[in-house]
């Protein structure tokens, strides 16, 4: 009897002890307050971030050693590339078995170590769900294709020969652009939005959504704490297959993002899944329209809590970009967003350059002090901001001259159209060495030994030389760094609840140069001037602000103002309160 007794009040301690863990303390008296809103989301390249058996590819026991620093940025989440089984076209986004840890990165007790061990930090685990696409060498392509008559043949979208040429649709990263590829096994065509190794998942078929619905169980029953759906604006099709007008590839997001039925399947996920657990999701792309990303995201639809919108990072282009243009869109998203739905804060990520080179200055003179800047930005604006790795230590561009250093298959392949169809090939070299996305994944830079500490082996993506000065080790040293900056500027976000759910107001809106705002809560004003440029300027404020307290500066000299007025250094970032 008494043992019966005590196994119950065991369960019921060890119940209470799991609940509590997964509940999170969040700003109080903010009736809109969630933990995923107050996160501060760190995006982890796991092939490029630290190597701990030498074969040259990063690994979970290596992320697993690097526990620490991530604690040490102060970060409350973070966001993991795909790990799982996978051949590797895409580095990861083509999954063969979605269960499984892809070798090279270790094992599934290696996972759950990593696991328990952010856990054990206060670091929360999303995870990538690439469910547009799959691997053509996942178990069920291998039997779609197999015969017209598999059961699996209906989880990707087949079109048979015989009925001629299927209605011509783009492909991202297919050597020619069509995304329709012949398989004579079965005289038919199959599709692949992607390249051809990611055949498209036909979600209009409920018993792939099912096998989704439970991969994702898979994951959240193991305590993961969200998901990022990856390229999932696409994911739902017309399957009449209607053509499209001349010229719409130039514009495909107009006709692939959001299909018919995206909502449902969205909603289906979060009554099958999200609702069950705690969880946070995010959607790779909003659709065309502020109204796509409410219905998205907005709370009462139950389908997801945030979406990325592009605008704001596909501005950046090699010569240059508009600063006007830049606080334009993040102010009309900010507004679109101001009572409804929640914004993703980024500029940068796994597919883009570095931060530093596209939106700042990555000359020795600026890189530094424009990489703090851009921090600030992302930091001290209201959504939840997602930071790419290195970026807190301010990596650059690699600028690789060659195409045989290259191992992006976006841009491998489109530069073998362009052999293919005579196109210009050194202006093509040159625009890469500004866009590809490899030079946003050239590994770590840990500190200044051979490989910057990232490998002992021969890493698979050549390192920028730069890693002798540019690397944590050193950065961790000095005071002044872009790295303890970076710190000081999350516990800056944690420690000022305006900063995550205060009113966002812009301010000197013409200044072409400057992108200053404020940002208010409960009778608290924070006010943030940042100088995008390489000169020094003034800007306009209001006459009746009066300065207080400088929360942070990414220089020496303190900001004084006459009649509303003073000037920023070149790419000062200042977070002033307002008394
Ligand atoms: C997303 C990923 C990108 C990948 C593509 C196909 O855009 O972010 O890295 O190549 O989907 O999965």
């Amino acid at each position: 009897m008494y043992k019966w007794l005590l196994a119950v009040l065991l369960m019921v301690v060890v119940f209470a002890a799991c609940n509590n863990e997964k509940k999170e303390a969040v700003a109080t008296g903010i009736p809109e307050a969630q933990w995923w809103k107050e996160a501060v989301v760190y995006q982890l390249y796991p092939r490029s971030f630290k190597d701990s058996d030498g074969d040259g590819v990063g690994d979970l026991k290596g992320i697993i050693s690097k526990l620490d620093y991530l604690k040490s940025l102060g970060v409350t989440a973070v966001w993991l590339n795909p790990i799982y089984e996978s051949p590797n076209d895409d580095n990861g986004y083509d999954i063969s078995d979605y269960r499984a840890i892809m070798k090279q990165f270790g094992t599934m007790e290696d996972f759950d170590a990593l696991l328990k061990g952010m856990h054990e930090r206060g670091i929360k685990v999303v995870m990538d769900l690439v469910v547009n696409h799959s691997s053509d060498e996942h178990e069920w392509f291998k039997q779609s294709r197999s015969a017209r008559t598999n059961k699996y043949r209906n989880y990707y979208h087949w079109w048979p020969a015989e009925k001629g040429k299927p209605t011509p649709r783009y492909s991202l990263f297919d050597v020619n652009h069509d995304a329709w590829m012949y398989d004579s096994v079965t005289n038919a065509y199959y599709l692949h939005y992607f390249s051809r190794k990611q055949p498209d998942l036909n979600w209009e078929n409920p018993e792939l959504r099912k096998e989704v619905h439970n991969i994702m169980k898979f994951w959240a029953d193991k305590g993961i704490d969200g998901f990022r759906l990856d390229a999932f604006q696409f994911a739902a099709k017309d399957t009449t297959w209607p053509a499209f007008p001349a010229g719409y590839e130039k514009n495909f997001l107009l006709y692939y993002a959001v299909g018919p039925h995206l909502h449902d399947y969205l909603k289906e996920i979060n009554t099958e899944v999200l609702s069950k657990y705690n969880v946070m999701s995010v959607a790779e792309g909003a659709g065309n329209s502020f109204k796509d990303a409410h219905d998205m995201v907005d709370a009462s639809r139950k389908e997801l809590n945030m979406a990325y919108a592009f605008d704001g990072v596909d501005l950046a282009k090699k010569d240059g970009y508009s600063i006007l243009k830049l606080k334009e869109i993040f102010t009309k998203w900010d507004s679109a967003f101001a009572t409804n739905g929640w914004l993703s804060i980024f500029l940068a990520n796994h597919d883009q350059a570095r931060l530093v080179t596209r939106y700042g200055n990555d000359s020795p003179a600026f890189r530094e002090v424009s990489s703090k800047m851009l921090s600030t930005f992302i930091m001290t604006m209201r959504g939840t901001p997602y930071y790419y790795n290195g970026d807190e230590l301010g990596m650059t561009n690699i600028r690789m001259d060659k195409i045989e250093d290259y191992n992006d298959v976006a841009t491998l392949n489109e530069y073998k159209h362009l052999v293919a169809t005579g196109g210009n090939i050194p202006q093509f070299i040159e625009t890469i060495k500004f866009t590809c996305r490899d030079n946003g994944r050239t590994p770590f830079q840990w500190d200044n030994s051979v490989n910057a500490g990232f490998t002992t082996g021969k890493p698979w993506l050549k390192i920028n030389q730069n890693y002798t000065t540019i690397n944590a080790a050193v950065q961790d040293k000095d005071p002044n760094s872009t790295l303890n900056y970076f710190r000081a500027l999350v516990q800056l976000r944690k420690d000022n609840k305006v900063l995550v759910y205060g009113k966002y107001e812009l301010l000197d809106k013409r200044n072409p140069n400057i992108y200053a705002y404020t940002r208010s809560l409960n009778g608290k004003t924070v006010l943030i001037l940042l100088n995008f440029t390489n000169k020094a300027n003034a800007v306009s404020l209001p006459t009746t602000i009066q300065l207080g307290k400088t929360l942070i500066n990414n220089l020496s000299n303190t900001l004084t103002l006459t009649n509303g007025s003073t000037t920023l250094q070149p790419y000062q970032a200042c977070v002033i309160e307002l008394n």
